[in-house]
């Protein structure tokens, strides 16, 4: 969290309402940063947030609580666990004490245990030090106590923080493992318990890959890769802030494997440095290649062994600038993530959580030639996300591009493009409409895509005020945020420099 420059809300509160976003949750009047503690139980995943309860602008950092039984629908509840004269509350995770190894709760009735980071505030015995503490919940996530021998793991660090805790089962035993960061080291640090009050060091991760921030809000779990129960491999998450290939904050990734003790990533997934020491930020494996999917982490106790995760739909860069009111900043939609294998070696692949049923498509287009031509697709409607799904042939065509939210007759835009030439897909809200809030905020993104038999395949959500493109599969994702003028709403498809084949092309209004 490094911005800190407040700005009086920018637009008019009718245009802030305007673009909250449907389907991505937004605390209602209060600002909110990374999620914390996603756990799904009884039937319900809760949803855990950086918050402040009292302010639209990082500070007071507390948990806040949403609820929801899809992933999409979200009920705010009261703050769950708040900061006090002592600590602000600080990122982590939650567990279900199944076998009530921490005494919480009891083997029918089992405890929610969360557990935080403690920073310590000016005057508490810990000043100066973030160490890690716990909280339980006896009835199913709504109220939360503190432990009161908190806290329960330190190491007289100034910046140990964002606990991910999971339960381990393997060669090196039964127990709950724990990955941390020394941020300032870009270090993971793993240690392990058995009742998770006491936990004992096992290793260290890092630095490696992308080094130039702070490294933030780590995972790590298994993955059958390509479905395959005898074929798993480990995923690290590793956040980094600054220092994403986007510029400022995002979430970089490794394979391997763990053991128990110690995560070793595949030699594949490493990138050496060049002969200058410096580390060629496009060849790391990152969630996202867009500006806004920041401190990504999954869900404990998913159904059906899923791998859900969510992430902040925001970047330290401008994020307490957005302009928005009363409330700042969303999540991202849930994405399922899974590993297959591509170009021979295992890469997470990602696919949006959308509703069951999405509904007829406002207009489908099937086996269309466009010679540099332009197409007009339904507008975005207010108060509807808007699912376009393409497979697109560029052919002879140098650009195919996508206009989002544009001025009918005007040239403002979000511009999403496939250059032919450079097989780069590109993210653009340089034009998208307010970018002058913060001298960070307008920006070009692209990622490297390749073609699958000659065919671009995209799935982009658009929701008022963010763009989530997932290509080929979910193996590529942009993801930005865009404030576009109100009433900007035009949707249209281009073809520049030769012919393309829209093979199949829809687009629904998602309510
Ligand atoms: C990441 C982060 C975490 C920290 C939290 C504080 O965005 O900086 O490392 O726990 O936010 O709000």
């Amino acid at each position: 969290m490094t911005e800190t420059t407040t700005h009086p809300a920018g637009p008019a509160e009718d245009t802030a309402l305007n673009i909250r976003p449907i389907l991505h949750y937004t605390a209602k009047n209060t600002w909110l940063n990374d999620p914390n503690g996603l756990v799904w139980h009884r039937g319900v995943y809760h949803l855990f947030y950086q918050n402040n309860p009292f302010d639209n602008v990082w500070g007071n950092m507390s948990w806040g609580h949403a609820t929801s039984t899809d992933l999409l629908h979200w009920t705010e509840h009261p703050v769950a666990i708040a900061c006090d004269e002592e600590e602000d509350v600080f990122s982590g995770s939650i567990v279900v004490d199944h076998d009530n190894t921490s005494g919480f709760g009891t083997v029918e009735d089992p405890a929610l245990v969360a557990i935080y980071t403690s920073a310590f505030k000016e005057g508490s015995v810990h000043q100066g030090t973030q160490a890690q503490s716990l909280a339980f919940s006896t009835d199913a996530g709504m109220t939360w106590s503190k432990y009161a021998g908190n806290p329960v793991l330190g190491r007289g660090s100034a910046h140990f923080r964002d606990p991910k805790v999971f339960s381990y089962e393997g060669p090196a035993g039964s127990c709950w493992v724990m990955v941390a960061v020394e941020a300032q080291h870009q270090q993971v640090v793993l240690y392990r318990s058995a009742n998770l009050k006491d936990w004992e060091y096992l290793s260290t991760f890092g630095p490696a890959n992308a080094t130039g921030g702070e490294w933030e809000c780590p995972d790590l779990f298994p993955l059958p890769v390509d479905g395959d129960p005898d074929s798993v491999k480990w995923v690290l998450v590793v956040n980094i802030n600054p220092g994403a290939v986007a510029g400022g904050s995002g979430g970089q990734y490794f394979v391997g494997d763990f053991d128990g003790v110690q995560f070793t990533a595949d030699f594949d997934s490493l990138v050496p440095a060049d002969a200058d020491g410096t580390t060629d930020l496009r060849h790391c494996l990152w969630l996202d290649w867009g500006r806004d999917y920041y401190a990504a982490v999954s869900f404990s106790n998913a159904p059906e062994n899923r791998r859900i995760m969510i992430g902040w739909m925001n970047n330290w860069d401008y994020a307490n600038s957005l302009p928005t009111s009363p409330w700042r900043s969303e999540m991202s939609l849930a994405r399922e993530v899974e590993l297959a294998t591509v170009d021979g070696l295992p890469r997470l692949v990602q696919r949006p959580v959308l509703p069951l049923d999405c509904g007829e498509p406002a207009r489908t287009i099937q086996d269309v030639e466009l010679h540099d031509s332009l197409l007009q697709l339904p507008d975005a409607t207010p108060g509807s996300a808007q699912l376009i799904e393409a497979e697109i042939l560029p052919g002879t065509a140098r650009t195919v591009a996508f206009r989002l939210l544009g001025a009918s007759g005007g040239t403002a835009a979000t511009v999403l493009s496939f250059d032919a030439v450079t097989s780069r897909l590109t993210l653009d809200r340089r034009n998208s409409g307010n970018t002058a809030f913060h001298g960070k905020f307008a920006s070009a993104e692209s990622a490297p895509v390749k073609l699958d038999g000659g065919v671009l395949r995209l799935r982009v959500i658009v929701d008022h005020c963010s763009v989530e493109v997932f290509a080929q599969g979910g193996r590529v994702v942009l993801s930005d945020l865009v404030f576009p003028v109100s009433g900007n709403l035009g949707t249209e498809v281009c073809v520049e420099g030769g012919t393309a084949i829209v093979r199949k092309l829809a687009v629904t209004a998602l309510s």
